[in-house]
């Protein structure tokens, strides 16, 4: 299996960090190959803009959408954009790994949809949801979180469910066409500052961490795929049938 890390963390030894390396062991040991878009060492420009576009459709007005389809035409994607799609064109399983900043994922990560996923060549009217692009493929966002599992409830001080928190990555997934598997969480990832925990147990804390992403990893059919709405649930216009 071919698996693509999208690792998105500022700190070269966070616990993302640890996450992502033990992602890589388990999955190298298994045989996998592992490719890595780390965002922020690589320097990935998450802010899609005018500059990006060497060929403009229309220079005097910029429309994201429209010089997004006439790249694709003119085979004038930016360089980035594209090498990012090689490394998805290539995965099976892709793994989204981030900590959850503000109830969801960092503004990189979100600009990196923004311009990777581009119109005209990933995604069109016809080709989406189950038709999408990457049909037959997985993703799956695993995620650190500050606040204690107890407290993603519909009215816990986290601010939701996860499911709640984390859906709007999961359906824009869903509409490029992965099967999109149940997030994983790895939650109280604060140190002892931030928590009436010792080091030590905050250091136990994370081993355990650690140690459950890698048994999940080694039964990944085993986890819960999410269930989306998709054509047959819609009308022409994408109206929700019998709602
Ligand atoms: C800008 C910012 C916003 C944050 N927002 C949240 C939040 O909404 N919910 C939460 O549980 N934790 C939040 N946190 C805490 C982070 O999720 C936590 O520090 C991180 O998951 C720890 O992983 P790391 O050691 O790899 O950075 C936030 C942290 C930062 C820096």
């Amino acid at each position: 299996m071919n698996v693509l890390i999208v690792y998105c963390h500022p700190e070269p030894t966070s616990f993302n960090a640890a996450l992502k390396d033990a992602a890589t062991e388990s999955f190298e040991a298994a045989g996998d190959k592992v490719e890595i878009s780390d965002l922020y060492r690589e320097g990935f420009d998450p802010v899609e803009k005018p500059e990006h576009y060497r060929d403009r459709i229309c220079s005097a007005r910029f429309e994201p959408l429209s010089e997004q389809r006439h790249a694709c035409k003119t085979d004038t994607v930016p360089k980035d954009v594209s090498r990012e799609i090689e490394r998805l064109d290539k995965c099976d399983l892709v793994i989204l790994q981030f900590p959850m900043w503000w109830h969801q994922q960092p503004a990189m990560l979100k600009g990196w949809f923004d311009r990777v996923f581009v119109a005209g060549k990933l995604y069109t009217s016809k080709m989406r949801y189950s038709n999408g692009y990457f049909k037959g493929r997985r993703a799956i966002c695993s995620v650190t979180t500050g606040a204690p599992i107890a407290t993603f409830t519909k009215r816990g001080r986290a601010g939701g469910t996860i499911e709640s928190l984390l859906h709007t990555i999961n359906y824009s997934l869903h509409y490029m066409g992965f099967e999109v598997l149940k997030p994983q969480l790895f939650t109280e990832i604060q140190g002892s500052g931030f928590t009436y925990r010792s080091e030590e147990e905050f250091q136990k804390h994370l081993g355990a961490s650690l140690d459950k992403w890698k048994s999940v990893l080694k039964n990944l059919d085993n986890i819960e795929k999410l269930d989306f709405a998709d054509w047959k649930d819609w009308d022409s216009q994408g109206v929700e049938l019998d709602a």
